[in-house]
C-alpha cells in the first residue's frame, strides 16, 4: 500500500477538498483507496458523507483499538476511511508522551493490506499531528492555493517533509481562477521557484464545495465537470510519480 500525506502548513488551504478528491480520482480508476482523516475537524469524513463514528483514528494512536477496527467503508465504491474526530485534539499533548509516537501511524498502517493507496489527510500546521502523518507517508503531496500568504508559507512544509525524509510528488496550485493580480502574481512566482515541483492546477468550483456538501467527492458528484477532470489528471500524476519512486 502506497501512503501519501496531503499537507500544508497554513490553514484551508484545500488539503482535505484535494484529499477527499485525489480519493474519489484514483478509485474512479480503480484503485482500492483508504482515506485517513488525521484532523480532529474530522473534515474528510464529513466530505465523504460518513459521520465519525467510534473507534476513531483517536482510539488508534492511543492503542485502544486496531486499525482493522477503525476502518470502515464509506458509500462510495472503492474508498474506506479511517475517521478523524475531535478527541484527535487530546493526542497532541498525549501521543509525545508514549514511546515511538513519532512512528505510530506509519505502524498502525503497516497492518493494513486490502488498498492501493492511503490518502492521509493533515491537520493544518506543524505540530504533533502532521508529523506523525509526514512520517506516516512514502510521498507528501503538498497543497498551495495561489495567494500570498499560502506561497509564504510553502518552505516551512517542504522542509519539514525533507526533515521527515518524505519524497515530494509535488505542488497543487488549488483553487486557481479568482483572475486577480494579486493570484497573476503569486502563480508567476510559484513556477518561477517551483516550477520543476508544480502539478496540475486545480481550479476554483464551487461545485467542489456542493460536493463536500453532498457528502461525495466530485468524479461522483460531476463525472463531467471542470473540477473532476482536474482531480482526474492530478490521480494520473500521483500514480506515475509512485510508478517512478524506487
Ligand atoms: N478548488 C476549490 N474551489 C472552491 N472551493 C475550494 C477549493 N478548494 C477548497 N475550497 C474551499 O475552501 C475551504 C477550505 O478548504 P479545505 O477545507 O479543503 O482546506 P483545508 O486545508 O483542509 O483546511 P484546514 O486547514 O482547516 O484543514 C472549504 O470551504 C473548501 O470547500
Ligand atoms: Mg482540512
Amino acid at each position: 500500500m502506497h501512503r501519501i500525506a496531503v499537507a500544508a502548513h497554513k490553514g484551508g488551504s484545500g488539503k482535505t477538498t484535494v484529499s477527499v478528491n485525489l480519493a474519489g480520482a484514483l478509485a474512479a480508476q480503480g484503485g482500492r483507496v483508504v482515506v485517513v482523516d488525521a484532523d480532529p475537524q474530522g473534515a474528510a469524513g464529513a466530505s465523504l458523507g460518513s459521520p465519525a463514528v467510534k473507534p476513531t483514528l483517536y482510539e488508534v494512536l492511543s492503542g485502544v483499538a486496531s486499525l482493522q477496527e477503525a476502518v470502515r467503508p464509506t458509500a462510495h465504491e472503492r474508498i474506506d476511511l479511517i475517521p478523524g474526530d475531535l478527541d484527535l485534539a487530546g493526542a497532541e499533548v498525549e501521543l509525545p508522551r508514549q514511546d515511538g509516537w513519532q512512528t505510530s501511524l506509519r505502524r498502525a498502517l503497516g497492518s493494513l493490506r486490502a488498498y492501493d493507496v492511503a490518502i492521509i489527510d493533515t491537520a493544518p500546521g506543524l505540530g504533533v499531528l502532521p508529523y506523525v502523518a509526514l512520517a506516516a507517508a512514502d510521498q507528501v503531496l503538498v497543497v498551495c492555493p495561489p495567494d500570498f500568504l499560502s506561497f509564504r508559507s510553502l518552505p516551512t512544509v517542504l522542509e519539514a517533509a525533507e526533515r521527515a525524509r518524505v519524497p515530494l510528488i509535488g505542488i497543487v496550485p488549488n483553487r486557481v481562477g479568482a483572475r486577480t493580480r494579486h493570484e497573476g502574481d503569486v502563480l508567476a512566482e510559484l513556477r518561477a521557484r517551483h516550477g520543476a515541483q508544480l502539478l496540475g492546477e486545480v481550479p476554483r468550483r464551487v461545485a467542489l464545495q456542493d460536493a463536500a456538501i453532498a457528502g461525495q467527492p466530485i468524479s461522483v458528484y460531476s463525472p463531467v465537470s471542470e473540477a473532476a477532470e482536474a482531480f482526474d489528471r492530478l490521480a494520473r500524476e500521483v500514480s506515475q510519480s509512485h510508478a517512478r519512486t524506487p
